[in-house]
């Protein structure tokens, strides 16, 4: 049977549907936060826009992801929304959203889906299930997020390749198998080595995103402004800059300052007359 092709409205049931094995294309995966960005992401043909509580970092400035709420995320839901994007939209929980109760978590995840978000994510394992299992009981669905989980950074004792011993591995393998087997339409694998990835990926029956999770994964995830080069500093091993948009910009409005120190801006025809 063919696999997959991602044409059309991307939708939940079309995105589960996409393993590799099976002949589908890899899923196409990256962040976005606001309304122009959807709409480079929706023109250049990606599949899922996840608005990441990587927003934390690469918007609002702060050190870690622990620092974004639920009204927030809302708000850069709602933004990349109104793109009325063809890909599939789906909004990450934040910390703390969906690790009390099931009633919290189901009323979090639905003013994602109320901003905009077609789907929610989330992290962790087996330790998830039963917030898993309300989700699903509201009608909401769920991506999972295995492997290095920014949001336990304090745990892990920092940024760490996770899964790297044989029992992690097999942890991992076993939280991956309770993800699909609850009803997870995907799981993203970040930050395991290659082998576990493709592991995996052979053995659980939804798709597999990764981002730094080796070529095995059904799709590959990227944050936006690491692969546009919107941001400054060190980057993980795994990230491929496509282009380097902070020095376009500062260029541009470098050029625009030194025109309004000169005089030339703003020239008679970009002036209004009476
Ligand atoms: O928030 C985010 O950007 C993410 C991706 C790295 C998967 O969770």
């Amino acid at each position: 049977m063919a696999g997959a092709v991602l044409t059309e409205k991307v939708t939940v049931p079309k995105v589960r549907a996409c393993k590799r094995e099976r002949g589908s294309e890899p899923i196409v995966m990256l962040t976005a936060y606001d309304t122009p960005g959807a709409c480079i992401c929706d023109a250049a043909g990606v599949d899922v826009i996840l608005v990441g509580d990587s927003v934390a970092g690469n918007v609002l400035g702060h050190a870690d992801t622990l620092q974004v709420d639920v009204p927030t995320m809302a708000h850069h839901v709602a933004a990349v929304g109104r793109a009325a994007p063809r890909a599939l939209v789906v909004g990450d929980m934040p910390w703390l959203s969906y690790h009390l109760t099931p009633q919290d978590t189901v009323r979090n995840a639905a003013t994602l889906v109320r901003a905009g978000a077609e789907a929610v994510k989330l992290e962790g394992g087996r330790q998830r299930l039963a917030m898993i299992e309300a989700l699903l009981g509201a009608q909401i669905p769920v991506m999972g997020h295995l492997g290095l989980t920014p949001q336990s950074v304090h745990v892990m004792g920092g940024y760490r390749v996770q899964a790297k011993d044989q029992a992690a591995a097999e942890s991992l393998l076993a939280d991956a198998k309770a993800l699909a087997d609850s009803g997870c339409f995907a799981i993203v694998l970040e930050g395991v080595p290659d082998v576990v990835a493709a592991q995996v990926t052979a053995e659980v029956g939804v798709p597999t995103i990764g981002i730094g999770a080796g070529p095995s994964c059904d799709g590959q995830v990227l944050v936006f402004h690491d692969l546009l080069g919107l941001n400054e500093g060190k980057l993980p091993k795994f990230v491929r800059r496509y282009a380097q948009l902070s020095q376009v910009a500062a260029e541009a409005v470098r050029a625009w300052a030194a025109d309004v120190r000169a005089g030339t801006f703003p020239s008679d025809a970009e002036t209004y007359h009476a």
